[in-house]
C-alpha cells in the first residue's frame, strides 16, 4: 500500500509538472516537433534517431523542429537561411559548446577548439589556429609535395594489387593520417609504422565513443556507475598523450623563430604573436590546451577525409561516364607526365564540381557539431532559449527541394556553368553580414588531394 502511494504521489508529480510547464512555455513560439512524453520527452525518438528519422522529420516539420530529453531543449535546423542566420549572421549567440561529460573526460584539461565553449580563450585559440593554418597554408608547394608522395605510394598500392577486389577505406585511412601528421608535425611513417596504426585506433575509438557516450547526458547517474565506458574513455585520452605529447616537446625544444616546419611551428609562432599584440592574453593558452588543438586538427582533419575518399571512389565505381570523363579533363588538361597540382583546380572544372557534388549528395558528414544557445534569441519567427542545443541537419540542406533541381540524384553539372564550363562556386548567396564582428571569417583548412591521371579504373565487383 505504501509502495503504491508512493508510486501514485511521483507519477502525479511528474504528470503536473509537465502540464504546468507545457502551461507556462505556451507563450513561447517554439518550433513544432515530433510528440513529448512526460518527462523523458523524445528521449524515444532520439534513440533512433539516424539519418532516416531525421529525413522523416524534415519533410514532416520543415524548416526547424524542436525535440526535448528530460528537459533539454533540442533545435534541428533543416533549412540553408535558418543555416546562416544561426552560424553566421547570429553567429556569436550560436557559438556555444554544452559541456558534456564526454567531451571533458576526452579533454580533461580544458576543450580546445571543436569542443571548447564560446568565451575569450576560445576566440584566442581558434584566432592563433587560422592564423596558423594560414601561415601553413602559405607554403602550399610544402604541402603539394605530401599529398603527392603519398597518392604515389597509395596508387602503388592499388597497383600491387592487380585489379584484385578490396576495401579502400583502410588504406586511404593510413595515407589521409600520414598527411595530416606530415603538415602537423613534419613527420611521415611507412604504412607499418605502430604510429599510424594506433593513431587510426584513437580516432576509430574517439568516434565511437562520441555516438554512445551521448547516454550518459541523457542519464547523468550512469557516470558513476562501473561501466566500461570509463575505462575506454581514459585509455583514449592516454593514448593521445602518448601519441602527440612526444611530438610537442620535441618541436617546442627544435623551435627556431621565423622557421615554420609544420602547423605545430605555426601555432607556437601564431600564440606567440598574438601575446606580444595585447599583454592582455599572456598566459591565457598553456600547452596542453596548443596540444589539444593539434589533436583537434588531427582527429576532425583525419576522418573526415577518409570518408569523402572512400565515399569518391565508391562514386566514381558507380558511375564510370562520369569517372571517364574526369579521366578526359585529366588527360587533357595535365596529361599523363605529370600529377596534377593546386593550381590546376581552375582549369579542371567538372572534377572540381564532382568533388561538390559527392561532398552533397553523400552528405557523409551529415550533422553538425551541436551548438549552445549562449542567450535568448530567436530563429526565423521562432524562440530559442537560452542553453538549448542546435544541429544544422547538412543532409536535409544538401537534399532540399527548394534550392536543389531532384536533389536525388547525382549530377556534377548542377556545379557548372554549362555554357562557360566554369565551376559555380556558391550556390546560395546572402548578403553580407556587419554585425558579427568578433568572429573570424570561415577558413578552407586543407585544399583538396585529387588521384593521378594515371591509365586505371575503378570499378565496382560484387561481393562473392
Ligand atoms: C571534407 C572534409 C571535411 C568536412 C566535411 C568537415 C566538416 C565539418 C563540420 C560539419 C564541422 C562542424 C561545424 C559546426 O557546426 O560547428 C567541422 C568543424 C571542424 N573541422 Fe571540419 N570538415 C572537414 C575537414 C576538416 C579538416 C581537414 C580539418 C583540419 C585539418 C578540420 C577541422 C575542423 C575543426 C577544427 C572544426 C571545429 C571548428 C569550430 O568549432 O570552430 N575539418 N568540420
Amino acid at each position: 500500500m505504501y509502495w503504491e502511494a508512493l508510486i501514485l504521489v511521483a507519477i502525479s508529480t511528474v504528470v503536473y509538472l509537465f502540464v504546468v510547464r507545457r502551461w507556462s512555455e505556451r507563450k513561447y513560439r517554439y518550433p513544432p516537433g515530433p510528440r513529448q512524453l512526460p518527462l523523458i520527452g523524445n528521449l524515444l525518438d532520439m534513440a533512433k534517431f539516424n539519418h532516416v528519422t531525421m529525413r522523416k522529420f524534415a519533410r514532416q516539420y520543415g524548416e526547424i523542429y524542436m525535440m526535448t530529453v528530460m528537459g533539454q531543449k533540442i533545435f534541428v535546423v533543416t533549412d540553408i537561411e535558418l543555416a546562416w542566420d544561426a552560424l553566421i549572421r547570429k553567429g556569436n549567440i550560436f557559438a556555444g559548446r554544452p559541456k558534456l561529460f564526454i567531451y571533458e573526460a576526452l579533454q580533461p584539461k580544458g576543450g580546445a577548439i571543436v569542443f571548447g565553449d564560446y568565451g575569450p580563450r576560445w576566440k584566442l585559440l581558434r584566432k592563433i589556429t587560422h592564423s596558423a593554418l594560414r601561415m601553413f597554408g602559405s607554403g602550399v608547394q610544402n604541402l603539394e609535395e605530401k599529398v603527392q608522395r603519398e597518392v604515389c605510394e597509395m596508387c602503388g598500392y592499388f597497383r600491387e594489387l592487380q585489379g584484385f577486389p578490396f576495401y579502400p577505406k583502410k588504406r586511404l585511412a593510413l595515407g589521409v593520417t600520414n598527411v595530416i601528421f606530415s603538415c602537423l608535425f613534419d613527420t611521415h611513417f611507412s604504412t607499418e609504422d605502430e604510429h599510424l596504426e594506433e593513431f587510426q585506433r584513437l580516432n576509430e575509438e574517439c568516434m565511437r565513443l562520441l555516438g554512445t557516450g551521448a547516454l550518459l547526458e541523457v542519464f547523468p547517474f550512469m557516470k558513476y556507475l562501473p561501466l566500461s565506458i570509463h575505462k575506454r574513455l581514459k585509455s583514449c585520452y592516454d593514448l593521445k598523450e602518448k601519441l602527440l605529447w612526444p611530438f610537442f616537446q620535441e618541436h617546442k625544444h627544435t623551435y627556431k623563430e621565423g622557421v615554420i616546419r609544420d602547423i605545430t611551428d605555426a601555432l607556437i609562432t601564431a600564440k606567440h604573436q598574438a601575446e606580444m599584440e595585447d599583454s592582455r592574453v599572456r598566459g591565457m593558452l598553456n600547452e596542453n590546451l596548443i596540444m589539444e588543438t593539434l589533436g583537434d586538427l588531427a582527429v576532425a582533419g583525419t576522418d573526415t577525409t577518409t570518408e569523402f575518399l572512400t565515399w569518391s571512389l565508391l562514386y566514381l565505381a558507380s558511375y564510370p561516364d562520369i569517372q571517364t570523363k574526369i579521366h578526359q579533363q585529366l588527360d587533357d588538361v595535365i596529361g599523363r607526365d605529370r600529377l596534377p597540382c593546386f593550381q590546376d583546380r581552375s582549369s579542371l572544372p567538372y572534377l572540381e564540381a564532382t568533388i561538390s557534388e559527392i561532398i552533397r549528395h553523400s552528405s557523409f558528414t551529415n550533422v553538425s557539431v551541436p551548438h549552445r544557445v549562449r542567450s535568448n534569441t530567436t530563429l526565423g519567427n521562432h524562440d530559442i532559449p537560452e542553453n538549448s542545443l542546435v544541429f544544422v541537419d547538412l543532409r536535409a540542406i544538401h537534399h532540399d527541394p527548394k534550392h536543389w533541381k531532384e536533389p536525388d540524384a547525382f549530377d556534377p553539372t548542377r556545379f557548372l556553368d554549362v555554357e562557360a564550363g566554369l565551376l559555380q562556386r556558391f550556390k546560395f548567396e546572402f548578403p553580407p553580414d556587419s554585425s558579427q564582428p568578433d568572429l573570424e571569417p570561415p577558413v578552407d583548412p586543407i585544399p583538396r588531394a585529387v588521384l593521378t591521371a594515371s591509365p586505371y579504373k575503378l570499378s565496382v565487383t560484387e561481393r562473392q
